[in-house]
Formats: structure tokens, sequence, C-alpha cells
């Protein structure tokens, strides 16, 4: 879709559907007033006649309203009119969308008047996100379920302060459709190797790139990664990708390691047929880290980062690891694999240890859809956070709630590690079935040396099949992007 910004008294059209904002018990005012005032009191009297309280995600389609030129006007909630929120013209601008996208409507012209530049973007940035669609692979569709809307016009006071304030959120949608774009797309196009290809072309945007193959992860003695995927016809890939915007090139580096398992069938521990078919979303946690290191670079940062995501695939074939299997990871430790469905920490083990031993960064922030049993604790809305260290994990939850992507803290109990024990290695790859995230998180914490690091188990909000978040079309939601790049910019840039 197409985003402008325009004169506030631009014109929309007989095709167009026109989008104001009204409040929470509060009077229509600004546009919204306008557009009654046209219409002869159209809007109050749908208003008075129906259920619309002005909530954000609330909205209310009036049909063809006498007095203006559009085929519909769409009233939007958007609050409290005293906290008109980044958050709440996010969802403004989502719900809009998604109220008028299969109108018929070829315009939607959003007037937002007296709506700061800084504010009214945000509306933009919501509208960005709800668009997304992944319709690659439909060779037909019918008619009425292909959206209509092409164009979307942001009326306001001072429409190029806000097409000039607006790029950097242009770029972190981009951004985040980039890492939804990897996790929707299928196990058959995106493994390991077409993966990194992608990853590679990264280059273009300042980033250095560099993929590491089997014959020199085997080299580097990554037992356990290697491990995951010799059961693939695929060959596993370690991308290590490099953002280095600091004034000083070798300042120490933030560091973020993805999981990308690109399909996760379990292994021999095979899982059920039924929704086997999600697991093509078993690389969210690497997606996200590469759609940060997109966002990064894009709007040059001023930080050193890297990114590592362990590509995998997780397959049963004559050649696939066994469950009793002992492996020797990177660092030395060898684990006993139990259960081969346990893979995502296996894969991590190494990842993290080679980012910890290369670039000995400030911080490591992993992301994992590593277990089923977060989506038991937290339910589908909250990602879990594991941390060593109070300050990072701090940090991670500020910039949570300044994005809405929500994360809950779990602990990280030191009594728990001797689950993990083994009786024929250092380790072995699953605990009990009871606290299932917290000893998969305290494996990896096995593989973590005295530096800061945090970990984000996001099984639970990586894909959202059926989601009613009006920036969050159904599958994909990049989850994890957006949380990053707001602690970067919010705590270590500069
Ligand atoms: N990829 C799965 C976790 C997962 C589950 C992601 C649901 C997204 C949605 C992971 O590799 C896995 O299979 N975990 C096992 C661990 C168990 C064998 C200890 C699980 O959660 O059942
Ligand atoms: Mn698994
Ligand atoms: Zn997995």
């Amino acid at each position: 879709m197409k985003i402008e910004f325009v004169a506030a008294d631009a014109t929309a059209g007989k095709t167009a559907a026109v989008a104001v904002l009204a409040f929470e018990k509060g009077k229509l005012t600004g546009a919204a007033a306008d557009a009654d005032k046209a219409t002869g009191g159209a809007l109050a009297r749908a208003i008075a006649g129906g259920r619309f309280t002005g909530a954000p995600g609330q909205s209310l389609d009036i049909i063809a309203p006498n007095g203006v030129d559009a085929a519909r006007v769409l009233i939007v909630g958007a609050g409290a009119v005293d906290k008109l929120s980044e958050r709440a013209l996010e969802t403004a601008g989502a719900q809009a969308y998604q109220a008028v996208k299969l109108s018929g409507a070829d315009k939607l012209v959003l007037r937002l008047p007296g709506v700061t530049p800084a504010l009214a973007v945000h509306a933009g940035f919501g509208a960005a996100l709800a668009a997304y669609r992944f319709d690659r692979y439909r060779t037909r569709e019918k008619a009425d379920k292909k959206p209509s809307v092409a164009r979307l016009q942001i009326a306001v006071d001072d429409p190029k302060a806000a097409a000039k304030a607006f790029k950097p959120l242009a770029t972190l949608a981009e951004a985040i459709i980039y890492a939804r774009d990897l996790v929707s797309e299928p196990a058959n196009i995106l493994y390991p190797e077409e993966y990194a290809r992608r990853v590679k072309k990264l280059e273009r945007l300042g980033l250095v790139v560099e993929i590491l193959g089997e014959k020199e992860m085997k080299k580097l003695g990554m037992g356990a990664l290697i491990g995951v995927g010799q059961g693939s016809v695929r060959e596993s890939q370690l991308a290590v990708i490099q953002w280095k915007g600091a004034k000083n090139p070798d300042a120490q580096p933030i560091a973020f390691v993805g999981k990308g398992v690109c399909f996760d069938t379990g292994g021999i521990s095979i899982k059920g047929a039924d929704g086997m078919e999600e697991m093509i979303t078993d690389m969210g946690g690497s997606a996200a880290v590469a759609g940060l290191m997109y966002a990064l670079a894009s709007r040059k940062a001023k930080v050193n980062a890297v990114g590592i995501l362990g590509l995998v695939e997780n397959m049963p074939d004559g050649n696939a690891q066994r469950p009793g299997d002992v492996v020797t990871t990177m660092s030395g430790q060898t684990v006993e694999v139990i259960n081969t469905d346990a893979e995502g920490r296996l894969v991590l083990a190494d990842a993290v240890w080679y980012c910890q031993n290369r670039f000995k960064p400030k911080f490591i922030v992993d992301l994992a859809t590593l277990t089923g049993a977060i989506v038991v604790s937290l339910g589908k809305d909250l990602a879990g956070l594991f941390s060593n260290n109070d300050v990072l994990a701090d940090n991670l939850l500020a910039a949570s709630k300044a994005t809405g992507e929500a994360l809950w803290r779990m602990p990280l109990p030191p009594q728990y590690d001797k689950h993990l024990d083994s009786g024929v290695a250092d380790m072995k790859n699953i605990g009990p079935r009871y606290g299932g995230s917290i000893t998969a998180a305290l494996f990896i914490q096995r593989f973590v040396n005295n530096v800061p690091w945090a970990h984000l188990d996001i099984a639970s909000t990586a894909w959202k099949p059926g989601s009613t978040i009006p920036t969050i079309p159904s599958g994909a939601t990049g989850f994890g992007v957006q949380l990053l790049d707001r602690l970067v910019t919010d705590f270590y840039e500069g």
C-alpha cells in the first residue's frame, strides 16, 4: 500500500473512504465534528444508535452519507482524548485500514487535523503493518477477497513535516515485513542455504554478511548444531551479520542470536501430524534478528551490532541423530540428546558460544521459538524473558512497554539446573516435563560465560493465526524486531 501525507483539506472523491477519529465518551471534535456537520449529524446519529464507544480498535462505518465527497465515512476509536498516544494512533491507522480494506474503496483518507506530525506518522506505521499479506503463492483469488484499498492518504496540517518524520517508521515497517516474509515462507522454499542467500543480499544496506557451511562449523567443533541438521538433505548454515555504525568501528558490539530451524519435524522423536505445518515458523527467532539488522542498517544506527542465525532443518532420515546420541559442543561440553525434538537449544548452544567467543559482546540477546511450554505458561500474547542480568532485563522490559511487544520475565532458578545432569555426558538436552521453558533456558545458560544475556522464548508470539490485533494480520507477527530496535535506540546508541 502506498502511504502519503496530504493537506488537511485534501479532497477524497467518490471511490474513497474517509476516516476520522472519535474519542471515548467525548463529543465529536476536529475532522469528526466537520464530517458530522457536513452530513447533517449522521455521525452523531450512528454513534447514538450503536455500541461504538470510541475505544481503540473500534470503528463504525457510515455508508454513502449525504454531504461528503466519499463512498463512506469511517469513525475510528482513538481512546481517551487527553491520552492520544503513538500506540493509539497505530491502532487507529491499522483499524481504519482493516475496516475498509475489502469495501471496494480504492483509497483511504485518514483525516488528522490538529494532530502533530510526530504522532500522525504512527497512524501510517500502524496501517503499513496492517496491510501486510503474504500472497506470493496465490495464483487466483476471488475478487471480493482481495484488498481494494491501494492508497492511504493521511491528511494533516503539515504534510511535509509528517512525510519526513514518517521515513524512519516506514523503514522499521519494512524491516518487520522482511521478518514476517521469512517466517511465512514454506520450508521447501526457505531452507538454510536459501535463507543464507537472502540474508547475504542485505549487504546492499551496508551490512557485512558471512555464511559458514557445515565444513567450517565442523572445524569449529559445533557438534550440537551439526547434529540437529544431519538428518536433512539440506546443508546447515550459520549466518553472521555485522553492522558497524558506531564512531569507533572496533567498539564492543551488542549481539543477537536467533534460532533458525527452517522446519522442525521433531526428528526421530517425531511430532504428531496435527499442526506440524506450523513448524515452518520455527525460524522466527532468527527472522527477528535478521529484521533487526535490516532496521539498524536502514536507519544507520550509531552502534556496532552482530546478528547470528543458526540455520538448520530438523528431519528424520537414515542419517538423523538418534535419542541417546552424545554430541560435543563448540564449548567442549558434551550433551546426551534424549529428545531430538529439543533441537533449538542445541543450535543455540553452539551459536551463542560462537558469538561470545568471537565478538566478546556487551550483551547477548537470543530469540527462539523454543518451547511449547512457554505457550502453556504465558498464553499467546506474551513472550518469556529469561536473563542473568537485571539491567538488561529491565531495558528489555522498558522497550517492551514502549512498543507493545509484550514480555514477561521468567525465573532461572539455580535449583532446577541439576535436572539437566546426565548419566553419560555433561548434560542432557531436556529436563522433566514440568517447567519446560525454564529448563530450556537453563540449558542455554550453560553456554553463557560471564556476559549479560537474555533469552526470549517467542514460541508464543511469533505466529498468530486468526489474529484480531489490527496491526497484526493473521500469521507471521515479526515479533521482536520493533522491541529490539527500540532497545537499541533507547539504551545502546550514541
Ligand atoms: N519448535 C518447538 C517449540 C514450539 C512449539 C514452537 C510450538 C512453536 C510452537 C521446539 O523445538 C520443541 O519441539 N520443543 C519441545 C521440547 C520438548 C521436546 C522438551 C516442546 O516444546 O514440546
Ligand atoms: Mn523441536
Ligand atoms: Zn523447534
